[in-house]
């Protein structure tokens, strides 16, 4: 609360506890009765309620004015970051039909690190050392899951596993990364404003002159427009080790997606061999996912090998979570492991004596017999 002034602390006095409460990561307002927080990964409604729409509205107005943006009928949408870096979305009525709806997803002074999953159970100790392998080879990353899987979170790990000395550039929509390095630029995009003058500066823009600010490794914080055509292009032309997030189901998926937003733009480039183009320019896709219980946690690392003769995606899984079953308070139980596969690349971690024997790949016998199991069915 110490980053609002009085007044609008005032106005913030029914969520006041949810705001100090270091263990609600967000907040999520739906009118004026109704307000939900996320706790450890779990959505609850709390008793907490605002005296009316108008006083919530006006604690919505005075946030956003306090970081020098309106809302009002000509702007009913916001979305701003906090001087404490949390990030808050708000749309009023009427596009709002329950009344003023807002998400203040809270920023967390503690960096989560690869431990840090590994503790959770996000992701086993194999799978986080062939990460960190991954990064250090400089494998195309992407990052792939649904809203609010933990993509983010991710991407920020992996970036603070970039090698010293590399020239870091990061582009990004709003600021979000908070990628811990040495020699990092961050760029921003703008929106335009017609009243003050200024023009839109995109993603594409941005991606195009960090090409000329001699990057090292490029890191997209997220992809999800015609920029994905130049992020594509970058990995495919020896800028090995760029990264970004995109939102997708799955691996496979997250191919198709990353397509889909190159053909967004005016190119001229062949359907068939944008395909190719993504094919071979990703190699490695980290999938995130938002259990039912709550929990986040990596459920696959895959290669991607390029497109086959029918035009499909080549997507090798070489480590996935697999749920063994429940717990009685609704925990799901399981493992990720290893898949059997030898990633394409594995001479590289031989010649580079990294210490990651070849066994580290192979599928324990359990997960083997479940698998025959269920091909026989
Ligand atoms: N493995 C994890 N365990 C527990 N909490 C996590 C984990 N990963 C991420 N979180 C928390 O979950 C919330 C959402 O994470 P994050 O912002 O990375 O998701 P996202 O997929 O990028 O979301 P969006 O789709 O909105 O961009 C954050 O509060 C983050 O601290
Ligand atoms: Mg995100």
């Amino acid at each position: 609360m110490s980053i609002f002034n009085d007044a609008i602390k005032n106005f913030l006095r029914p969520i006041e506890e949810l705001l100090n409460d270091d263990s609600i990561s967000e907040i999520m307002i739906n009118g004026p009765r109704e307000i939900f927080i996320e706790r450890k990964g779990q959505v609850t409604r709390t008793k907490n309620v605002f005296r009316d729409e108008e006083d919530l509205l006006s604690a919505i107005r005075s946030i956003a004015q306090s970081v020098g943006r309106t809302i009002d009928q000509q702007n009913p949408r916001l979305d701003a970051f906090l001087a404490d870096g949390s990030r808050l979305c708000a749309v009023i009525p009427p596009l709002s039909k329950k009344g003023t709806t807002v998400a203040i997803r809270k920023f967390s002074q503690s960096k989560l690190g690869l431990n840090d999953l590994i503790n959770f159970g996000a992701l086993s100790k194999e799978a986080a050392r062939f990460l960190d392998i991954c990064v250090y080879l400089g494998k195309n990353i992407l990052v792939s899951g649904g809203t609010g899987s933990g993509k983010t979170t991710i991407l920020n790990i992996l970036g603070a596993r970039i090698p010293k000395g590399c020239r870091i550039i990061t582009i990004e929509d709003s600021q979000e990364l908070q990628i811990v390095q040495e020699h990092i630029v961050s760029f921003i995009t703008r929106k335009e404003d017609t009243g003050q003058n200024i023009k839109a500066v995109s993603m594409r823009d941005l991606v195009h002159s960090a090409m000329r600010l001699r990057p090292d490794r490029i890191v997209i914080g997220e992809v999800r427009g015609d920029e994905a055509l130049d992020l594509v292009q970058i990995m495919n032309t020896g800028h090995d080790g760029s990264m970004g997030t995109i939102h997708s189901n799955n691996p496979k998926d997250a191919c198709t997606r990353l397509e889909l937003l190159c053909l967004l733009g005016d190119t001229k480039i062949p359907p068939d061999l944008v395909r190719k183009m993504v094919g071979s320019a990703l190699q490695i896709v980290v999938q995130a996912h938002r259990f039912s219980d709550g929990k986040r946690k990596i459920t696959e690392i895959s290669e991607v090998l390029g497109v086959d003769h029918y035009g499909n995606y080549i997507v090798k899984d070489i480590f996935k979570w697999v749920q063994k079953g429940k717990d009685e308070q609704g925990n799901l139980i399981g493992e990720m492991i290893p898949c059997g596969y030898l990633p394409s690349f594995f001479d590289l971690i031989v010649v580079n004596r990294l210490p990651f024997p070849r066994e580290n790949f192979l599928m324990p016998e359990w997960a083997q017999v479940q698998l025959k199991v269920k091909k026989a069915a």
